[in-house]
């Protein structure tokens, strides 16, 4: 009798809704999430085969108190049974002491994934944590994860961020990802997102000879098109070791739902009927399905219980810096360039009604720009902000990239007066989306007032990065060609602002924030073969107060510099 409760009680006690991806993204939006309450009443027949841990496990959203876990079981066999997964978090010094821990039930209604809350931590500490099968030895990897100061808080270190954006599977290896955790370089992760791309293989991006190929291997359409692709993201070896080793904040972009990709279509997928018959679905239960693929795989805390789409969000880390992670892609983006009306976006890229973000986003990143009290605001989000004129790319006749913040110019002219108004300092924006670097001042697009040799006039910087894999803006190009139009780019009158550029390189960036001073560290790296080797190709830092570059520019490497 004892025997048989023992073996009950774990799954009795487990919750449903603890496990965070049954209320994916909302509990309030029953179209997106699980119908638990059918959940709750079947009978719980627990899985009693064998399960393992393929995907690692994942940590992301830090709070100075809590953070979000998460994880994904497979089971030997197809089934309808549930499994019950036992958590718990520890001090790093400390195993024996369990933080926090809890049971929670997957099932294949949310693709046996695991996405749990863990409350209770102490703030800027390091942190272990795992999962198991209750009741067997069926365990996960341990990871680790790091909480952040209390808000207000003076922070005694600088922190570290890796930052990422665009990793395309079939395109090359993630080196990228593995490369900060074989160093224990950083203490936080954020990607700027297309965290998976959408295509099948060889559209962008051929992995054949490298053995990447896409699964499924056809463009995402369903729900289970995207779990298959974020399940394979998943099992790569470096993405696994970034995931397992530092908590992410990561925000998405177009290719995470499709391509060049605004609140109501994308360009591939209109909201029309050839499309739907293409793919099977409209662009909105695509963008649903994507969606609910996106909360299930990745470890992002759903913002807000209200608001359908919400990932934009602001982290207060102590009284060092404010990061405001913005949606300009899914949430409200009014229509972009999709290839085939580029001409009639160039025509509109000044109306004053074009919004990147909706109104409610666009106040609220005001006010909090303007009520922040830390040190520095950074500002993550998914597209080049600086006005770059392009045409000496030479890519589709292309001036300026419309689907960037340059077809949407009254917005960055709001940013912009928001900063100048309000004489807000130490603003850093994160960019990504542009498979390329630039390091930019951040000033009004006719640079009006802005002194290009001294920085003065400027009200803060930009550091894009370019992409963990993806190819370069003009796909096929030598590196030679790419250079050549990246000296012209640079050498742009208009582009004046402009002060490094870099077409070649795969890779990422690493930011350092201090209360003196951020620096900027460019990494480049091969994609064709796993190798932890790298190139620093850049480093930039900017002064406390300063709102421009640190001169003299040095230490590049690759690409072009304008002094
Ligand atoms: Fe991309």
């Amino acid at each position: 009798m004892k025997a048989s409760l023992f073996l009950v009680l774990p799954v009795v006690y487990a919750s449903w809704l603890n496990n965070l991806n049954y209320l994916s993204p909302s509990k309030r939006h029953p179209q997106f999430s699980i119908e638990y309450r059918h959940l709750s009443k079947r009978d719980l027949v627990s899985f009693k085969g064998s399960v393992e841990f393929k995907h690692g496990v994942a940590s992301g959203d830090p709070l100075p108190d809590a953070v979000i876990l998460w994880t994904k079981v497979t089971p030997a066999t197809e089934t309808t049974e549930t499994i019950c997964v036992e958590w718990s978090i520890f001090p790093e010094h400390n195993p024996s002491r369990i933080a926090d821990s809890g049971h929670v039930l997957t099932s294949f209604e949310v693709d046996y994934t695991v996405k749990v809350e863990a409350r209770n931590l102490c703030s800027l500490t390091t942190y272990y944590y795992k999962f198991n099968v209750c009741n067997t030895n069926q365990t996960s990897p341990i990871g680790r994860t790091k909480t952040v100061p209390r808000t207000g808080d003076h922070v005694p270190q600088n922190l570290k961020f890796a930052v990422y954006s665009c990793s395309n599977y079939p395109a090359g290896f993630f080196n990228a990802f593995g490369n900060p955790a074989r160093k224990d370089s950083v203490e936080y992760v954020i990607h700027l997102g297309d965290y998976i791309y959408e295509y099948k293989n060889g559209d962008f991006g051929d992995g054949t000879n490298i053995s990447r190929i896409p699964e499924p291997n056809r463009e995402c359409a369903t729900l289970s098109d995207y779990r298959t692709r974020l399940a394979q993201h998943h099992t790569d070896p470096d993405l696994q070791l970034s995931h397992q080793q530092f908590p992410w904040f990561i925000i998405w972009d177009d290719h995470d739902i499709a391509d060049n990709s605004w609140r109501a279509g994308s360009a591939n997928h209109p909201e029309n009927a050839t499309a739907y018959a293409k793919y099977g679905v409209s662009y909105a239960s695509r963008k649903a399905n994507a969606v609910r693929a996106f909360y299930e795989y990745l470890p992002v805390r759903q913002v807000s219980l209200t608001d359908t789409l919400r990932i934009w969000r602001t982290l207060q880390i102590g009284d060092l810096v404010d990061i405001f992670f913005l949606d300009t892609r899914h949430y409200a983006r009014e229509i972009t360039d999709t290839y085939d009306n580029t001409e009639f976006i160039a025509a509109i890229a000044d109306d004053q009604s074009r919004t990147l973000m909706g109104q409610r986003q666009e106040e609220w990143f005001y006010d909090g720009l303007m009520m922040s009290n830390a040190t520095w605001k950074v500002v993550a989000q998914q597209i080049v902000f600086a006005e770059i004129n392009i045409t000496e790319v030479g890519y589709q006749n292309y001036t300026f990239d419309f689907d960037g913040w340059s077809g949407y110019r009254s917005n960055r002219d709001r940013v912009l007066k928001t900063l100048y108004d309000a004489k807000i300092n130490n603003t850093i924006i994160l960019s990504g989306d542009s498979h390329a670097n630039w390091v930019s001042e951040l000033t009004w697009s006719n640079n009006s007032d802005y002194d290009s040799s001294t920085g003065e006039g400027a009200i803060g910087v930009e550091f894009a990065g370019t992409a963990v894999s993806s190819p370069p803006i003009v796909p096929g190009a030598s590196d030679l060609l790419l250079n050549f139009a990246t000296q012209k780019i640079i050498n742009t009158n208009s582009n004046e602002h402009l002060k490094w550029a870099e077409l070649v390189q795969r890779g990422y960036f690493e930011l350092e924030i201090g209360y003196d001073s951020s620096v900027a560290t460019y990494f480049g790296l091969n994609v064709t073969e796993q190798t932890s080797s790298e190139v620093q190709t850049a480093q930039f830092s900017v002064l406390s107060g300063e709102n421009k570059l640190q001169r003299p520019f040095g230490g590049v490497k690759a690409g072009f510099l304008r002094t």
